[in-house]
């Protein structure tokens, strides 16, 4: 293309415009992107880079270092100083497991390097090229592609369903159960990496599903890489590799003095220790009828406040808030209920004020009877002893040897009738022995 040559070089050598294209690169950032698009051709005549119609793929791609399933993986992009001074190199990155049919597109790295967490257990293929980039692709190389297979071991050995729930700010209890072709003496142990430091986890514990677990004191904020890995006299079991972000395993502390007022306005406060802006939560209201046994749920967002309606106000109600991160973030798990309060109705708290005068008449009258009583001396009365028939009929028992008949006939009438009925004398048999 020799016009165009002429119209874009103004006599400069190829070394000379590189220079001049460099220094305004750090200028405006957007000239090298329309300059090169002219120079590429001018370059390829000048026969230099000519060998970029054969742009090589990677070299050398190896694993830098390995942290739990967390690789640095680096390569040697095999592109010379020459094309390295002249345009913007970026490298695609893809993965793909062995049990997946897709290559997952990463990133275009700006480096030959490339940090990357994997679950190894599955198997991964990691392929780069390099690119010549301007405004668009001016030149790919083929893929360099690295297999990185499944570790040793039956994949059924694998712990298998692996959960971990983050609670109270930073505890952590994580769960699995053994792979049914793990061997019963199979033992698990698990390693976290969190901000860049690898430990193995001490407190293990089996909960009350019969599944494994093990349980962490305190988990920061970062992304949590985990590896489970087993071992056995009699085989090899395969670790499992997974990563995950504390908040979507975040079980809140639940809301806490939660009240309902008279105009029906419930209002909560966010647990301590947390951000409490409640702006990024969602939380749910229980509103339980209590004597029709009828439970409705409301969703609330963003606030901590509530007015109840179409609640009927005769009954009663018990009335709870329970929240979870639902617009910032999102955790998968609602924390517990709140405190419970209670909506009464306006007859029972009649009710109990009629039971509270209630009481206090019923007392007032007893002690107004008492005064009348000592007045008028009827409380002896009242209280008299009663009698004792061995005293009254002392002359019976000792004189007349308890002969009823004889006793009798000496007697002046007696004036209280009930007190010496012959029956009730008779039917007493301790009078009668
Ligand atoms: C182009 O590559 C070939 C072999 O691949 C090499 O012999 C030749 O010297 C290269 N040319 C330049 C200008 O680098
Ligand atoms: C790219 O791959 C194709 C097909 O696999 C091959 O024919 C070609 O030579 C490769 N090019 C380079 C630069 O390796
Ligand atoms: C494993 O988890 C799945 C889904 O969470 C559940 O359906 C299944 O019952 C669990 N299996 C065992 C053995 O716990
Ligand atoms: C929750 O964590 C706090 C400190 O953050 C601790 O004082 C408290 O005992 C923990 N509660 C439970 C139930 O573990
Ligand atoms: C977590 O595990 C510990 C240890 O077994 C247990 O005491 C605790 O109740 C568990 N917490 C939750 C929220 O499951
Ligand atoms: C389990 O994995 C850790 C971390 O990769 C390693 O240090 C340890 O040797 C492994 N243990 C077994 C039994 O494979
Ligand atoms: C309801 O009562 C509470 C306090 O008892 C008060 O703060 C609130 O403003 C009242 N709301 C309405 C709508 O009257």
């Amino acid at each position: 293309m020799p016009e165009r040559k002429g119209t874009v070089c103004f006599g400069f050598d190829s070394n000379e415009w590189a220079v001049f294209l460099l220094k305004i690169s750090t200028m405006f950032p957007l000239v090298p992107c329309f300059a090169i698009s002219f120079v590429l051709p001018i370059v390829l005549s000048d026969g230099r880079l000519a060998n970029l119609t054969e742009l090589h793929p990677p070299a050398d791609i190896t694993i830098a270092s390995r942290h739990l399933g967390e690789l640095t993986v680096t390569w040697n992009d095999s592109i010379s100083q020459d094309i390295k001074k002249w345009c913007v190199i970026r490298y695609p990155i893809e993965f793909k497991y062995y049990d997946s049919d897709d290559w997952q597109e990463d990133s275009r790295r700006l480096y030959p390097k490339h940090v990357e967490v994997f679950e190894l257990h599955r198997g991964v293929s990691i392929r780069v090229k390099n690119m010549l980039l301007d405004k668009t692709i001016i030149k790919e190389s083929n893929w360099t592609i690295m297999d990185i297979p499944p570790p040793p071991g039956d994949r059924e050995t694998l712990a298998s369903n692996f959960s971990c729930i983050i609670y109270n700010h930073s505890s952590m209890n994580c769960t699995w159960r053994k792979g049914s072709k793990a061997p019963t003496d199979t033992e698990y142990v698990m390693y976290y990496r969190q901000d860049k430091i690898t430990r193995r986890c001490i407190h293990y514990f089996m909960d009350a599903n019969g599944a494994q677990g093990c349980h962490v004191d305190h988990i920061g904020n970062e992304n949590i890489l985990i590896c489970v890995n087993g071992s056995s006299n009699s085989t090899i079991v395969q670790p499992y590799y997974t990563q995950f972000d504390p908040f979507e395993c975040e079980i809140y502390n639940p809301p806490v003095n939660l009240e309902v007022s008279q105009n029906l306005t419930v209002k909560w406060d966010m647990p301590a220790g947390y951000n409490n802006d409640p702006y990024c939560f969602a939380f749910e209201l229980k509103v339980t009828d209590l004597d029709g046994d009828s439970t409705k749920l409301l969703r609330i967002d963003h606030v901590t406040e509530y007015v109840l309606v179409n609640i009927n106000p005769t009954k009663r109600h018990s009335v709870k808030v329970r929240m979870k991160l639902a617009h910032c973030d999102e955790t998968k798990f609602w924390s517990d209920w709140s405190n419970e309060d209670f909506i009464e109705n306006l007859h029972s708290f009649n009710a109990y004020w009629m039971l509270l005068m209630l009481a206090i008449i019923t007392a007032m009258t007893g002690l107004l009877l008492l005064f009348a009583f000592r007045r008028c001396k009827v409380l002896e009365t009242v209280c008299e002893p009663i009698p004792d028939p061995q005293k009254k009929f002392k002359a019976l028992f000792e004189e007349y040897n308890g002969d009823f008949q004889n006793w009798i006939n000496c007697q002046i009438p007696i004036s209280k009738a009930d007190e010496c009925h012959p029956i009730a004398i008779e039917e007493n048999p301790q009078a009668e022995a």
